[in-house]
C-alpha cells in the first residue's frame, strides 16, 4: 500500500487534556486572518447562570474535603494557599483546595515510604479485604460521589453514576486479583538448585489522573497498584480534586490505613513542581499518567533519570468505520457512548467518523436525527445527554476545530457552535465533507463535534485510520465476518471495537499503542505492570 502522508505527523500531538505538568497542546493552530470572523462567531458567551449552592443535596457532606490527605492527616498548603474549583454549569466557584508543592509532596512520598513495609507484609487476602470495603463503601455513597463529579466536572448525573460504579469496580476486581498473583517455579537446569520466580511489589509509586473520568481514572491506577502490596501518592486534575478527595475519605473509612494512599492536590501552577518531585524523586519507583501525549513524553524523560517503571494511557484519534454492508442504526447508537458521552470529552472518543459512499447520505440522516434529539443541559438536570465542556480552554480547541473544518470546506448538518445556555455548552454538531488534512482528523476534538469523512475501500479506510501517531482504540462496523477479521487485524490500536462503540471494562485491558501510551490498565495484564519480577535461585540442596 503506498502510504499518504496527511496530517498524522505534522502537528504537535496532544490530547484535549493536560494536568498542566507542560504546554497544552492544540491552543495556536489558526492563525489566518479569515478564520477570526468565524472564531468569534464561535466564542462562548461570558455569561454563565449562576446557582443556588449546586452541592447543597449531599447527604454525607463529610465526603466534601477541602483539604490534601498526606500520611493519614488532612492537611492544608505549608504557605495556606488555596486554589478555586469551579462548576463549568454555572461557572461559580464551588471550592477552595490547598495549592500544595515541592516539600509536601516530598511528606507524602515519605509518608508512602513509610507505610510501604506494613501494607505489603499484608496478606492478598487481607489487602483485599480492605479494597472490597472500599469499592462497597463506594457503592452505597454513589448518589453523594456522582454529584460531586457532576458538580466539578460538568458530565450528566446519570454518565457520573455510571462512572462511580465502573470505578468501584477496579478496587473490587484488582482486590480479588491480588490473590492469584501467582509466582513461578522452573526447572532447574543445575542439580541441586531450585530456581523459583515472585511477583512483589514496585515499591512507592505516584498516580496523575485527568478530569475526564474524575473518579474512574485513579482508582484504574491505585487498585492495581495497592492490591499488588504497593503505596501511592496521586495527583488529581486542578479542575476536579473534590471526587479525588472524596474517594480517599472512604479509603480512611474503609481501614486503608495511614501514608498508603495520599492525595497531593494543586493548582495548574503547583503541577511541574508536584511532578518534578514525583518523578526525580529516588524513592518513587514507578509513575502512572493518564493525559496528553505531549506530557506522557515530558514524564518520561524524567523517569528515565532514575529509571523508573511508567505506565502511560496518553492521547488517541479513534476512528469510527462504518461500511456499506453496517447496521447503521447500531452504528449511531454506538456513538452515543464513544461520541456524545462525557460531550466527547472522552480519550476513546470517535474523532474522525469514517463513512462508506454507499450509506453515507442515510447514516448522515440517522446521525442528524439523533444528535438533533440529545438534550444539552448542565449535569444535574433531568435527562441531560450534553454537559458543559470542562474549561473555556477546551471549549476555545473545540471552536478552532470548528472553525477549521468549515473554513476547509466541511459542511455543518446540524449544530455547529455555542449553544443557547451560553457558558462551556455547546451544541452536538455533526459535519459532513470532512478530510484527512483538517485540524479535527489530526487531533482529539474533545467535544461534541462529529466530523464525516468519506471512503470508497476498504484499503482507503485502513489507510485513513493508521495515518497518525496515535493508536489508543478504533471502532467499525461490518456484518461480514471476513471484512470483520481482516479490518481488526490491520487497524493500528491497542483496543478495537467491533459493532460497538462502548469498550470500557475493568477486565480487559485498556491502552495504546504508537504514541498513545505505554502498558495496560484493567484486567490481570495490568496488575503485572505494578509488580517487580524477581528471580530467587536456592543452591546447594
Ligand atoms: C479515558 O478517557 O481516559 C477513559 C475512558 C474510559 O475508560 O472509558
Amino acid at each position: 500500500m503506498n502510504r499518504v502522508r496527511m496530517c498524522g505527523h505534522l502537528v504537535a500531538p496532544g490530547r484535549g487534556y493536560s494536568p498542566g505538568l507542560g504546554p497544552t497542546p492544540g491552543s495556536s493552530l489558526i492563525s489566518r486572518p479569515e478564520e477570526r470572523s468565524l472564531e468569534s462567531r464561535l466564542v462562548a458567551s461570558t455569561a454563565p447562570h449562576a446557582s443556588p449552592d449546586p452541592l447543597a443535596g449531599l447527604e454525607d457532606r463529610r465526603l466534601l474535603r477541602d483539604l490534601a490527605y498526606l500520611g493519614g492527616a488532612w492537611v492544608a498548603a505549608d504557605d495556606g494557599t488555596t486554589f478555586p474549583v469551579d462548576d463549568p454549569s454555572s461557572g461559580t466557584q464551588i471550592a477552595a483546595l490547598p495549592r500544595l508543592g515541592a516539600a509536601e509532596t516530598r511528606r507524602a512520598i515519605e509518608a508512602a515510604g513509610d507505610a510501604l513495609p506494613g501494607w505489603r507484609a499484608m496478606t492478598a487476602k487481607q489487602r483485599a479485604r480492605v479494597m472490597r470495603d472500599w469499592a462497597d463503601a463506594m457503592r452505597e455513597h454513589s448518589e453523594d460521589l456522582s454529584l460531586i463529579l457532576t458538580v466539578e466536572q460538568g458530565k450528566p448525573i446519570a454518565e457520573s453514576r455510571a462512572e462511580i460504579e465502573y470505578a468501584a469496580s477496579f478496587l473490587e476486581w484488582f482486590g480479588e486479583e491480588a490473590k492469584r498473583l501467582y509466582g513461578d517455579v522452573i526447572p532447574t537446569p543445575i542439580p541441586g538448585r531450585r530456581v523459583v520466580v515472585l511477583k512483589e511489589p514496585v515499591g512507592v509509586t505516584a498516580g496523575i489522573t485527568p478530569w475526564n473520568f474524575p473518579s474512574a481514572m485513579i482508582t484504574r491506577k491505585c487498585a492495581p497498584a495497592l492490591a499488588a502490596g504497593n503505596t501511592m501518592v496521586l495527583k488529581p486534575a486542578e479542575q476536579t480534586p473534590l471526587s479525588a478527595l472524596a474517594i480517599c475519605e472512604l479509603a480512611e473509612r474503609a481501614g486503608v490505613p495511614p501514608g498508603v494512599f495520599n492525595v497531593v492536590t494543586g493548582a495548574a501552577e503547583d503541577a511541574p513542581a508536584i511532578g518534578e518531585e514525583m518523578t526525580s524523586n529516588p524513592t518513587v519507583r514507578m509513575v502512572g499518567f493518564t493525559g496528553s501525549t505531549e506530557v506522557g513524553k515530558l514524564l518520561m524523560r524524567r523517569c528515565a533519570e532514575t529509571v523508573k517503571k511508567v505506565s502511560l494511557e496518553l492521547g488517541g484519534n479513534a476512528p469510527f468505520i462504518i461500511f456499506d454492508d453496517a447496521d447503521l442504526d447500531a452504528a449511531v447508537d454506538a456513538l452515543e457512548s464513544c461520541k456524545w458521552r462525557n460531550a466527547g470529552q472522552t480519550c476513546i472518543s470517535a474523532n474522525r467518523i469514517l463513512v462508506q459512499r454507499g450509506v453515507i447520505d442515510e447514516f448522515t440522516a440517522r446521525l442528524v436525527d439523533h444528535a438533533r434529539g440529545l438534550k444539552v443541559a448542565g449535569g444535574t438536570v433531568d435527562g441531560a445527554q450534553i454537559g458543559p465542556l470542562i474549561d473555556q480552554q477546551g471549549f476555545d480547541k473545540v471552536t478552532k476545530h470548528l472553525a477549521d473544518a468549515i473554513d476547509g470546506g466541511a459542511k455543518v448538518a446540524t449544530g455547529g457552535g455555542p449553544h443557547e445556555l451560553g457558558g462551556l455548552f455547546l451544541q452536538p454538531t455533526v459535519l459532513t465533507d470532512v478530510t484527512p488534512d483538517m485540524v479535527m482528523s489530526c487531533e482529539e476534538t474533545f467535544g461534541p463535534v462529529a466530523g464525516l469523512i468519506p471512503f470508497d475501500t476498504e484499503e482507503e479506510a485502513i489507510r485513513i485510520a493508521n495515518d497518525t501517531p496515535f493508536g489508543l482504540c478504533a471502532y467499525f462496523f461490518t456484518r461480514d465476518m471476513a471484512t470483520a477479521w481482516r479490518v481488526g487485524e490491520a487497524l493500528e490500536a491497542g483496543i478495537v471495537g467491533l459493532n460497538t462503540g462502548f469498550v470500557s471494562t475493568e477486565v480487559a485491558p485498556f491502552g495504546g499503542v504508537k504514541e498513545s501510551g505505554l502498558g495496560r490498565e484493567g484486567s490481570y495484564y495490568a496488575i503485572e505492570e505494578w509488580v517487580e519480577t524477581k528471580y530467587f535461585t536456592f543452591a546447594g540442596l
